[in-house]
């Protein structure tokens, strides 16, 4: 070994040993011909004093910042008044006897030991520099640390880690396949797993009882802050069990996670809240609520079902709603303040945005002149806003009224900071829609995937009413975003026959595309369910940290592109031609 210790463990009680240190210049600084050195490592930072008259360890004066040494001295305490209280290794230095350059290095494009804004596109490109940086290294361990809280928790659990292949054929998660090119069978095509999701239930059908994986998913689609091409699910899935067996492992397992691994943080209430996803849309907007603070949506359709507001009356005349939010304490906004509003909301796809003041001067606002005395009051019983508060409404189809609402009401979160920053809200959302009609292509999407069993005593709205039709699938939403999607699985090759048949999928397409799914239920499968929390998105809340890269030792930028080893990139003709592909490019582009 080139190191007795590591940077970071040594303390006053070593006072007087000998020990060799190995890692990066952290800082240097001289102090009439001593040198100082703060020398780095994974564990944390101590000081280095290099005398001049100690020849063996004179290299410490040409030293650059990231250079690599190793040093040789004894644990001596600092001079009265040197010590450092924010240093674990405050207390004490090493006066180096000998220092050996092990490698220099170049003039950095960002500096390490500043915690400041660096240009992602620059981090990205020099993450190995970047991961350097102490905030980086906390979030790398965090990541550590939950994942083997995950693999002892589900082991000690009887549940079994298995590996499944990456390459392999479609699997629907409602994004596009990322194709990798056989060479053994020219024009033939594996798919990359968008989530091991066929492979988990035919484990179920091996008898594998509890399966999970640390599984990596690959799916082509638009990048977001919380979405990356790239991604990490633990996949989880169990036989003979109901809905509520699985939510409680899920719950079980993150409750205990917290308390072990985030004494700092405070789950919001412990068993979690449950609603059902009608529940969640109509009080919050969204299927996916940050229940850290309230703020509600309420519908007035009712109050204002005489209204002679031309904008009300419309909404409800084409079959839509009329909503609102009480946004506490800004009566007194400004007129330039409230268009603000009205052009985020616009944003949204709402037409407008009609706002009452409840001022103590009386009621104010762009809905004033339209809303009688006697509708005030209705709201405020309603509602509970009082003098000082601002009514927010939006009149519109159901959908543009809760994504408005919704948008508006996380704004106010972060404008107004109603949210805790160490509290974590999780919740179940359950009972979801089986279908989504997608006007686009004119035909039924599965909301979660096709093998998500439908509730049985809907089955017989499969010919009459698909849109009403609900199922056995949920989320687990934590602050606001979804964390983790799972189902009850269809066991039953003839609902499963059913479902596929509603998303009009042809015989000969399912037989292709799933065909050794469905014969393999027909040798036994158990009843089987399942779910699988992202590991990215977890990380990211876990370390308040505003989005997945932070938490991805080497993930994608915006444009999917990985800056550092500038992938994608061309492949070779010798590739090509061994894989007989012509490229027929629209543009030249890079
Ligand atoms: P789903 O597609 O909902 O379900 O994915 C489950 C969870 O994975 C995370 N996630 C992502 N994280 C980062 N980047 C992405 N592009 C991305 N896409 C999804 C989210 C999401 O909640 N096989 C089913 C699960 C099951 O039914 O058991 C599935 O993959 O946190
Ligand atoms: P108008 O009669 O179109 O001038 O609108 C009067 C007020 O109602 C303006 O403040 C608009 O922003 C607002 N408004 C218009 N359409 C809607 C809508 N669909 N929902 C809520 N407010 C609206």
């Amino acid at each position: 070994m080139y190191k007795t210790h590591t940077c970071g463990e040594l303390r006053a009680t070593h006072e007087g040993q000998s020990v060799v240190l190995a890692g990066w210049v952290h800082r240097q600084r001289d102090h009439g011909g001593v040198t100082f050195i703060d020398l780095r490592d994974r564990y944390g930072v101590i000081q280095i004093v290099g005398d001049p008259a100690i020849p063996d360890a004179s290299p410490i004066q040409h030293a650059r910042q990231e250079w690599v040494l190793q040093v040789s001295g004894v644990v001596h305490r600092r001079p009265g008044g040197a010590e450092n209280p924010n240093l674990a290794t405050g207390e004490i230095e090493i006066h180096a006897q000998k220092v050996e350059v092990l490698n220099q290095a170049k003039p950095l494009p960002f500096l390490i030991n500043k915690d400041e804004d660096i240009d992602e596109n620059v981090r990205l490109k020099y993450r190995y520099l970047d991961l350097r940086r102490e905030k980086m290294q906390k979030n790398l361990i965090l990541r550590h640390k939950v994942i083997k809280f995950i693999r002892d928790y589900l082991s000690d659990r009887g549940f079994l880690e298995v590996e499944t292949p990456m390459l392999f054929k479609t699997t629907p998660e409602g994004a596009r396949d990322y194709l990798v090119p056989s060479r053994l069978q020219p024009g033939n095509f594996y798919a990359l797993p968008q989530s091991p999701q066929q492979l988990k239930q035919l484990l179920m059908v091996a008898g594998v009882d509890r399966y999970f994986q640390i599984a990596r998913c690959l799916r082509d689609e638009d990048l977001r802050g919380d979405r990356q091409p790239e991604f990490t699910q633990l996949d989880l899935e169990m036989s003979f069990v109901e809905r509520d067996d699985v939510l409680s492992i899920v719950e079980g397992l993150f409750t205990s996670m917290v308390k072990e691994i985030l004494p700092e943080k405070r789950l919001l209430s412990s068993p979690w809240p449950l609603l059902t996803h009608a529940e969640a849309v109509q009080r919050y907007g969204s299927d996916k609520p940050d229940l850290r603070f309230g703020m509600e949506l309420y519908n007035l359709s009712e109050i204002f079902a005489k209204s002679e507001f031309r904008v009300f009356q419309m909404a409800l005349q084409s079959g839509g709603v009329i909503k609102c939010i009480i946004v506490p304490g800004c009566a007194e906004y400004t007129r330039k303040e409230v268009d603000d509003l009205t052009e985020f909301a616009k944003e949204q796809g709402a037409k407008g945005l009609a706002t009452l003041a409840l001022t103590a001067e009386g009621v104010k606002g762009t809905a004033q002149k339209f809303i009688k005395p006697d509708e005030v009051a209705a709201i405020q019983q309603l509602t509970g806003a009082k003098t000082g508060d601002l009514v927010l409404f939006v009149a519109d189809s159901k959908a543009v009224a809760h994504k408005t609402l919704s948008a508006l009401r996380l704004l106010f979160r972060d404008r107004l900071k109603l949210a805790d920053p160490n509290m974590l809200a999780f919740a179940w959302v359950v009972d979801f829609p089986m279908f989504e009609y997608n006007e686009e292509d004119k035909k039924w999407d599965a909301a979660h995937h096709p093998f998500t069993m439908p509730k049985m005593e809907d089955l017989p709205k499969f010919e009459t009413d698909p849109a009403s039709i609900l199922s056995d699938a949920y989320d687990m939403v934590l602050n606001g975003y979804e964390t983790a999607s799972g189902s009850i699985r269809i066991h039953r090759s003839d609902i499963q026959q059913k479902v596929f048949q509603l998303l009009g999928l042809k015989d000969e397409e399912i037989q292709a595309k799933f065909g050794h799914l469905i014969e393999a239920f027909q040798f036994g499968a158990p009843p089987h369910g399942g779910m699988a929390p992202g590991i990215d998105r977890l990380v990211m809340l876990f370390a308040d940290e505003p989005n997945i890269r932070e938490v991805i030792a080497f993930p994608k930028n915006q444009a999917g592109r990985d800056v550092m080893a500038d992938a994608p990139s061309p492949a070779s003709e010798k590739q090509l031609r061994e894989l007989q592909i012509k490229l027929d490019l629209k543009e030249e582009k890079k």
